[in-house]
């Protein structure tokens, strides 16, 4: 039976995972799941809440165990779900404040904030495929969704090329979701769809359900609306502002409205919404908080409630629902494991070396693109070349990922500099050096020497 490891024990997206996971107990042929983190403390509070999901919700007799020891966590693992957050909120905060005070898009991943928590990550990333392959299962998988993940999955591509990883992400998910609650479809399994581009930067070119094309509804959908959001999920979740909610604050909602603005110039494919920052940079710097940023919601609420909903849970017995309701974050992840162990040659959007998929990029590209995966990995599905604005913007921001991995390999202050230079959020040479050297500053403790 098997073992599976969540690296990041300690996210707030812990207990959704774990739910996702235990209720695929058998697909898993699950015996233990183990929550690894290198901060104690964090981690066993979010322990409570799974254990409590575990035993009081799931009824289920699966072991959990709770570590900080890579050799306990990884020995014999099956499978492991890979969630680091280099640097955790507090760095994610400057990975954000930073550029917006010279004037940049503040994100996590996106822009000058997700080339630093790039050079934050592809350490300890390597590190953990060292470890894994020194402990876990020799046919072991490691599912990776740490941020930046373009970044990280360039790195390890690079620097790892045998590793058994694969690199996902959850956002075009989201995005199919937020289609089928516009357009009211309640059956998302049936929704099919094309996609290609690099991580956080990619187009859908065909949506359907049935007979029915999505594409164009969405489209007009969108046009009307001028927002990509449910106009019922959009009343929620402004009514659930409070909660913390991903898509109820501000800085969301931004990119949902800016699919719109995106579709009207550029109307032939479905946009990212992490688009926004590249094709919208002055708006978004324009319509930023710079005291009040993403990670900063995420610590007031998210992270807020779910904590002192176990406090409370530990003082007093009483479970708070907001705090104890696990989301469906993981439900795709875990799928993605079930395609694995079963060789089932299900259709994934996987981040994976291009090979020719999209034949007008690079071989050796970290592209986006739907794959079927069975019990040898990702097998990517050829495309047609794509038109050369979309080809342009990704081989602009492909070359400014790969040149942060050089960077990082080579100790190279010029190429971090012509890597910065490269990317699409920051308007000139001078201000790249600016925020390079501001960054090199605040993250001393976590980057190599450049
Ligand atoms: C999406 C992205 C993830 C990212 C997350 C951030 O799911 O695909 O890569 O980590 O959003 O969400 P948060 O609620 O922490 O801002
Ligand atoms: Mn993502």
């Amino acid at each position: 039976k098997n073992k599976i490891c969540l690296v990041g024990g300690g996210s707030t997206f812990t207990p959704g995972i774990v739910k996702s996971i235990v209720e695929r107990s058998e697909e898993l042929n699950l015996r233990e799941v183990v929550l690894y983190d290198i901060n104690e403390e964090r981690q066993k509070k979010v322990a409570v809440i799974v254990e409590w999901i575990l035993r009081e919700q799931l009824k289920s007799d699966v072991i959990l165990t709770v570590t900080t020891d890579a050799e306990e966590a990884f020995t014999d693992a099956k499978f492991i779900f890979a969630q680091m957050r280099v640097g955790g909120y507090k760095m994610r905060e400057k990975d954000e404040k930073t550029p917006l005070s010279f004037g940049c898009v503040g994100q996590e991943t996106c822009g000058p904030g997700g080339l630093a928590y790039g050079l934050r990550t592809i350490g300890p990333m390597i590190e953990l495929i060292d470890q894994v392959e020194k402990y876990a299962l020799e046919d072991h998988w490691i599912l990776n969704y740490s941020n930046p993940a373009a970044i990280v999955s360039e790195a390890c591509r690079k620097m790892r090329p045998n590793a058994r990883i694969i690199n996902v992400c959850d956002m075009p998910i989201a995005i199919i979701d937020m289609i089928a609650g516009s357009l009211n479809i309640a059956d998302t399994s049936e929704i099919k769809y094309d996609y290609f581009g690099l991580n956080h930067f990619g187009w859908f070119t065909s949506i359907t359900y049935r007979e029915r094309d999505l594409l164009e509804e969405i489209k007009h959908y969108v046009n009307e609306h001028k927002i990509l959001l449910p106009p019922q999920y959009i009343e929620r979740l402004k009514e659930n502002r409070a909660t913390g909610d991903r898509h109820a604050v501000s800085s969301w909602i931004h990119v949902w409205e800016s699919v719109y603005t995106m579709l009207q110039a550029f109307p032939d494919y479905l946009p990212n919404t992490y688009l926004t920052y590249y094709l919208l940079q002055k708006e978004t710097v324009e319509h930023q908080n710079p005291d009040l940023t993403r990670a900063n919601e995420v610590m007031n609420t998210r992270e807020k409630a779910l904590f002192e909903g176990v406090d409370k849970y530990l003082a007093t017995g009483e479970v708070d629902e907001a705090s104890f309701h696990a989301g469906s974050h993981g439900d795709w992840i875990s799928d993605l494991a079930v395609a694995l162990l079963n060789d089932t040659k299900s259709r994934f959007l996987v981040i994976t070396e291009n090979k020719g998929a999209i034949p007008n990029m690079p071989y050796d590209a970290m592209v986006e693109v739907p794959a079927y995966i069975g019990e040898n990995g990702p097998e990517v599905i050829t495309q047609e070349p794509i038109p050369l604005f979309y080809q342009g913007l990704m081989m602009q921001q492909l070359n400014s990922e790969k040149l942060i991995v050089e960077a990082y390999i080579e100790n190279s202050y010029e190429k971090a500099l012509q890597s910065f230079s490269l990317n699409k959020t920051i308007p000139s040479v001078n201000v790249a050096r600016s925020v390079l050297n501001a960054l090199i500053e605040e993250n001393k403790s976590y980057w190599p020497e450049l």
